[in-house]
């Protein structure tokens, strides 16, 4: 059992789903109606309090983590040391003295810890604690394989869940764990290969993007109405059918909290003049794909060919036919609820989504694997490091107000084989599989005064 617990017991699946072209929904206003918002407030409940899987550790594994870390003695200050070197955040919500990500939960007999959906998508940004937020400090391999040997179990994952601290491979996730389950969701084994690889590095869209997303995924593979593409992340080895059945209305206030959640605001000083200036560039050369904004604002929820786009293919590509279908077919697909009958099957997709660019100040690394470390990055395709790391904190001294995204240290060297898998994965190296910064040359044409309109403008979004 115990090492059913140490290779299966995994998380989520972020993957592709589906939806035909017809009847997407209409997008939303920015603030629901009052039966939404208190739907809302019910599912930011279930969310922050609401252990949907089991335990994976027991509840020693955090205490005693520090054993693994290579040092004689725990360290002084051990709840930051513990934040730091896993990536995690301070809990703004009662979670038992936890950080945010990790929960009380059950394990056969006794307490244990577990994960939660904030593992990967709350973070922290101008040193605050922000659900909804991508977590782009994580290194959850190094957080899975600690916490495994303290608790006595080898530590070994059975594929890798990250290649580099801050991005994640929640597709693989998916794809591993849906090969366990049939159709109606009860447990198969040998496992079903439905194309698993662990490359497609993959950092996390911010919830506050929903309310406008008529499909969801970096792909835009899924129709943003799937409440069920929300409970892949039950598929832990313990979860019966009944337990999808039974979690479903929960899942459905926290669709609900996620389409009305809102971006936090810049912090910091904007020069309005010069962002007025770069509204203008803005509509002029980036709108017909990410939209408008303001109080009438539009979003076209464009998806660009692969080949037009240029960014990393390797994510696209790296989610197989041979999981859409299993998908597709299985309890996932087959949504009964509201005003669609029949399904949300995945939809194949020719490229990325454009998203929507709410709260983009925020969201640093930029593209669908997190190459690029600042809006002036995405801009000027030549002002992009290839090799780099940088302090994974969130505080302002981290933060670049001029480029508007993470400060990075460049590295000429390729990193010594002598560095520890933990500190080899805070570095980026952009010539790495799933990992190129290439493509998306759209601000490459302004002039150095124009992008820097243009990033000012994008601070006020
Ligand atoms: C291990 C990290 C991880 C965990 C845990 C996780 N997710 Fe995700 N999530 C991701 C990643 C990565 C993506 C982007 C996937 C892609 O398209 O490649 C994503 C995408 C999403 C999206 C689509 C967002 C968009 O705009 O395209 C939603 C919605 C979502 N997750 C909800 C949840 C919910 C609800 C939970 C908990 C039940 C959860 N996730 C748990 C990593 C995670
Ligand atoms: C032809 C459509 C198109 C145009 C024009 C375009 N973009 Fe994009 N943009 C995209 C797509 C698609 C992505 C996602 C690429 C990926 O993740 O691989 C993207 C990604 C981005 C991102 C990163 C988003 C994130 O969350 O990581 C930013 C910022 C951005 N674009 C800004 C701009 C600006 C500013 C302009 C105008 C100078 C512009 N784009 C022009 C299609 C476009």
């Amino acid at each position: 059992m115990t090492r059913l617990f140490a290779t299966l017991a995994l998380l989520v699946t972020c993957g592709p789903t589906f939806a035909t072209e017809k009847e997407l929904p209409v997008a939303g206003k920015s603030s629901g109606s009052t039966e939404q918002i208190s739907q809302a407030e019910k599912g930011y409940k279930a969310l922050t309090q609401t252990a949907f899987i089991p335990a994976f550790w027991t509840q020693n594994a955090i205490p005693n983590a520090w054993k693994q870390w290579g040092v004689t003695e725990k360290p002084a200050n051990y709840t930051a040391a513990v934040l730091e070197r896993y990536g995690l955040h301070t809990a703004p919500y009662p979670n038992d003295g936890l950080p945010m990500g990790l929960r009380k939960a059950s394990r056969v007999l006794s307490t244990g810890v577990g994960i939660d959906c904030m593992l990967c998508h709350a973070g922290s940004i101008d040193g605050k604690s922000t659900v909804g937020l991508g977590n782009t400090s994580l290194d959850v391999q190094t957080l899975f394989e600690d916490l495994a040997k303290v608790d006595g179990l080898s530590g070994n994952l059975p594929f890798t869940f990250s290649n580099v601290r801050g991005t994640s491979e929640a597709g693989g996730f998916g794809v591993y764990l849906l090969g366990f389950r049939n159709p109606d969701l009860t447990m198969r084994t040998p496992r079903k290969e439905l194309g698993l690889r662990d490359d497609l590095c993959e950092d996390v869209p911010a919830w506050w993007l929903m309310k406008k997303k008529k499909t969801i995924y970096h792909t835009g593979a899924t129709d943003s109405r799937s409440v069920r593409t929300l409970m892949q992340f039950m598929m832990h080895p313990l979860t019966m059918p009944k337990d999808f059945e039974k979690h479903e209305p929960a899942f459905r206030d926290i669709q609900q909290y996620l389409i009305n959640l809102e971006p936090p605001k810049y912090p910091y000083p904007v020069d309005e003049p010069k962002a007025a200036k770069g509204k203008v560039l803005f509509n002029q050369n980036c709108a017909a794909c990410h939209g408008t904004y303001g109080e009438k604002w539009t979003y076209p929820n464009k998806v660009i060919p692969l080949d037009e786009i240029g960014t990393d293919p390797t994510r696209h590509k790296g989610i197989d036919v041979a999981y859409g279908k299993e998908y597709s077919a299985s309890w996932f697909g087959k949504e009964k609820n509201g005003w669609f009958v029949g399904g949300l099957p995945l939809r194949a997709t020719a490229g990325y989504q454009a998203p929507p660019l709410d709260g983009i100040w925020a969201t640093a690394p930029y593209f669908h694997n997190g190459s690029v470390p600042t809006l002036d990055g995405v801009l000027s395709s030549k002002a992009r490091p290839k090799r780099y790391t940088r302090s994974f904190k969130t505080d302002e001294a981290a933060y670049d107000k001029v480029k508007v995204g993470w400060k990075v240290t460049e590295l000429r060297d390729p990193p010594s084989e002598k560095l520890s898998p933990h500190e080899a994965r805070k570095i980026y190296d952009t010539s790495k599989p799933g990992r190129s910064s290439a493509g998306h040359i759209y601000g490459d044409d302004l002039t150095a005064e124009q992008r820097a309109q243009v990033i000012e403008y994008l601070k006020t979004l």
